[in-house]
């Protein structure tokens, strides 16, 4: 039924969810701190899964993101015990969607676009997110890059998705607001869309793709009524 409607696989963390969010948990246990830390724990998450991938190594999204938490607490000289660092991980696991979220999947759903979410997670954080989250309810389910053993951008992943939707490559397109996630999935073959929330500049590695939204019912207008 859906055969000529354009396969969307949708990034999870900075797209339908918010990691910066964190900041409200991390707020109950360093007050002080707590701004700074959430953007140092994203950027140091990020930055050990390109670092991994490039070495060729692979270690699960959830141990990289506690490995990311104790670097940034280094970095701000403080401290926590475990029970507090499990239970930042357990609140890693119910992040807020983004208010454009519901309304712009319940346009792309009715429009016929078969959808998945396409993540760096590991299944033990993707599983409890997209069921706190209420997301499991427009995806036809959720693709870690867990069994590929890599992070995005990796090339590898992104075929991966082809190859799990059966599909051609360029017949997927990827929605993300990561402009390096964009410029990978571009890379393999894929066609993208760059959520922009916040109306900044892309990055000057790669080109900005065709479709540039500021939310995702924005994204369901342009691709309803493509350019
Ligand atoms: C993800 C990260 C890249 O969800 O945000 O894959």
């Amino acid at each position: 039924m859906h055969a000529m409607t354009e396969a969307l696989a949708f990034d999870m963390y900075g797209t339908l969810v918010d990691p910066i969010g964190i900041t409200t948990a991390l707020q109950e246990v360093l007050p002080e701190d707590a701004d700074r830390l959430a953007v140092l724990w994203r950027s140091t998450q990020l930055e050990y899964t390109f670092r991994l991938t490039a070495m060729g190594v692979y270690e699960d999204f959830e141990r990289v993101t506690r490995k990311a938490l104790d670097h940034a607490l280094a970095v701000v000289g403080r401290d926590l015990g475990q029970a507090a660092k499990d239970m930042l991980m357990g609140r890693y696991n119910d992040l807020e969607r983004f208010i454009d979220v519901a309304p712009g999947l319940d346009r792309l759903q009715q429009a016929g676009h078969p959808m998945v979410v396409f993540s760096n997670g590991s299944p033990r954080m993707l599983e409890p997110l997209m069921a706190a989250t209420g997301l499991d309810r427009w995806f036809d389910g959720y693709l870690s890059v867990d069994p590929v053993q890599a992070f995005k951008p990796s090339p590898r992943t992104y075929r991966y998705v082809a190859e799990q939707l059966n599909r051609p490559i360029g017949h997927i397109r990827l929605i993300s607001s990561n402009p390096f996630d964009i410029s990978g999935a571009r890379t393999a073959g894929m066609s993208a869309a760059w959520v922009n929330r916040s109306g900044g500049p892309f990055d000057t590695l790669g080109d900005p793709p065709e479709v540039i939204v500021r939310s995702l019912t924005e994204l369901a207008d342009a691709l309803a009524h493509p350019a």
